[in-house]
């Protein structure tokens, strides 16, 4: 698990986060035009940061699922790409992180080609592995977001929303993102907790972050999977008091 305090600076009243994740450069099916236009949001959005989620290449390899005769480009091309795509946002000082995820995972098992690593190296962004705490300082107040790509599949919307729920029998936290199961999902809860100061209420927001994946005629259509939901979820953090608004 990966550990990351990051100081956001700000006079607003609240700033944003649109986790943005599961673009899967390569893939025929892939709709980088869309994903471009989330990017383009959050580097023009004052206060408005981002989380990439993951599955940015779809790296289909010898002997993997997927098709590699589909590709549009190679693996090596879709590293590119992928740099390519983050740069600005690194250098505008929006990405909190990157996650590592298991269509990357494919060149680490075949050739020891830690893709996501070399891509943080790359961006001298902050590497998030598969499991990752980042720890927000906001003005007067802290967040903290448990976050990873993920590895659970899910048929259904309640399968995946347990899958997301239950990352929070492994790590306290605020806020809980998952990617890779292409649907948006979000959920709140609250519980109550006894500390020295007295009896207080912890609200928990939960994400599941998106995709940028057509379906008709794809391997997903093919495959008889949900059809995936394409875009992002946005999260709103308060600078001048606690609290996390969590949208679709
Ligand atoms: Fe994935």
């Amino acid at each position: 698990m990966y550990y990351h305090r990051i100081d956001i600076p700000t006079k607003a009243k609240s700033i944003k986060i649109v986790p943005i994740g599961d673009i899967h450069n390569g893939n025929p099916y892939s709709d980088t035009a869309k994903a471009t236009k989330f990017r383009d949001y959050v580097l023009n959005t004052p206060d408005t940061y981002t989380i990439d989620m993951g599955d940015d290449m779809d790296n289909v390899v010898l002997g993997s699922k997927g098709e590699i005769y589909d590709q549009q480009q190679s693996p090596h091309h879709q590293f590119k790409e992928t740099i390519k795509f983050w740069k600005p946002v690194a250098k505008a000082g929006k990405l909190l992180a990157i996650m590592d995820d298991n269509h990357t995972y494919r060149s680490r098992a075949l050739a020891d080609w830690h893709i996501v690593e070399d891509i943080c190296e790359k961006l001298d962004a902050r590497y998030g592995g598969f499991g990752c705490f980042l720890d927000l300082r906001i003005g007067a107040q802290q967040y903290t977001i448990y976050c990873l790509h993920g590895r659970k599949g899910g048929t259904t919307d309640s399968g995946v929303l347990n899958t997301l729920v239950k990352m929070n029998q492994r790590v306290v936290a605020d806020i809980y993102l998952r990617g890779h199961n292409h649907r948006k999902i979000v959920h709140q809860d609250e519980v109550k907790k006894l500390t020295k100061f007295g009896l207080m209420e912890h609200k928990r927001s939960y994400g599941v972050t998106g995709s940028f994946m057509s379906w008709d005629n794809s391997y997903a259509e093919r495959s008889e999977y949900l059809i995936s939901v394409r875009g992002c979820i946005k999260l709103e953090l308060f600078a001048d008091h606690w609290d996390v608004h969590i949208s679709l």
